[in-house]
């Protein structure tokens, strides 16, 4: 299926109106697709929407898992306040090297640090507690991430994971996508975690038909 061009005009609007991205976003999106990134960097509302939750709840240290070119990382990393702190995960060095540019140009440099390697490899090397985690690497992983995230969060800390629904594909039960059954068994570990609270937001927009978890880690 095709996504429907009003998904993009209205994603498009929103972001004229409320989100306007400044040229150092912009830049990077386009340093991203000038070294050959694949263009899944989160949709600017949602990245607007990710610096909202860091403030929200009040983040002073945040974790990523997926840095990409580093374009999440800058909306994360500028809702921190004065000495707070960003880690973000990268499985590819060449990922990380565009990403660090992107960020220095931004400003935030000095803020994040960026960890290359396996995710799961670096997990077990950090300190916590994080105030929120952003989730958005391998998908068969999340079950696991969701693990560590728990690990090194703090009562009312916030853990949002990109890409849960898929086009829907997350309901093919049948299916042999990795990444859909990944999100399937993730769905189901969240469901009977009791170490915290969570829904499933599904969204349409400029990347089409998704959806992200948002949980809450209870006391
Ligand atoms: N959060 C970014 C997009 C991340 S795309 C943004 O919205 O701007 C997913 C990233 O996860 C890719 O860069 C990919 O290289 C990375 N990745 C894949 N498997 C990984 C792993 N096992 N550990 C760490 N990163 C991984
Ligand atoms: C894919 C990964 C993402 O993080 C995303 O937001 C969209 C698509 C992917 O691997 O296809
Ligand atoms: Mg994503």
């Amino acid at each position: 299926m095709t996504d429907p061009q009003i998904w993009r005009d209205v994603d498009d609007w929103v972001t004229g109106l409320l989100v306007h991205p400044d040229d150092t976003l912009e830049d990077a999106l386009r340093d991203n697709a000038a070294a050959g990134l694949p263009p899944i960097d989160v949709t600017p509302p949602q990245g607007k929407m990710l610096h909202l939750l860091a403030r929200a709840c009040g983040a002073r240290r945040i974790l990523e898992i997926g840095t990409l070119g580093g374009y999440s990382t800058i909306w994360l990393a500028r809702a921190l306040p004065a000495g707070g702190e960003l880690v973000t995960l990268e499985l590819s060095p060449r990922h990380a090297e565009v990403a660090a540019a992107n960020l220095a140009r931004a400003g935030v440099g000095d803020r994040v640090r960026i960890e290359v390697g396996p995710a799961l490899e670096t997990l077990p090397r950090l300190a916590g507690p994080f105030d929120l985690v952003f989730v958005d690497a391998d998908k068969p992983s999340n079950t696991d991430y969701l693990t560590w995230a728990l690990a090194l969060t703090r009562p009312g800390a916030m853990i949002v994971v990109d890409n849960v629904v898929r086009r829907g594909s997350v309901l093919d039960t049948g299916g042999t996508d990795p990444s859909a059954i990944g999100s399937r068994r993730f769905a189901e570990a969240l469901a009977t975690e009791p170490r915290c609270s969570a829904t499933i937001v599904q969204t349409v927009g400029a990347k089409g038909h998704d959806g992200f978890v948002l949980a809450v880690v209870n006391g």
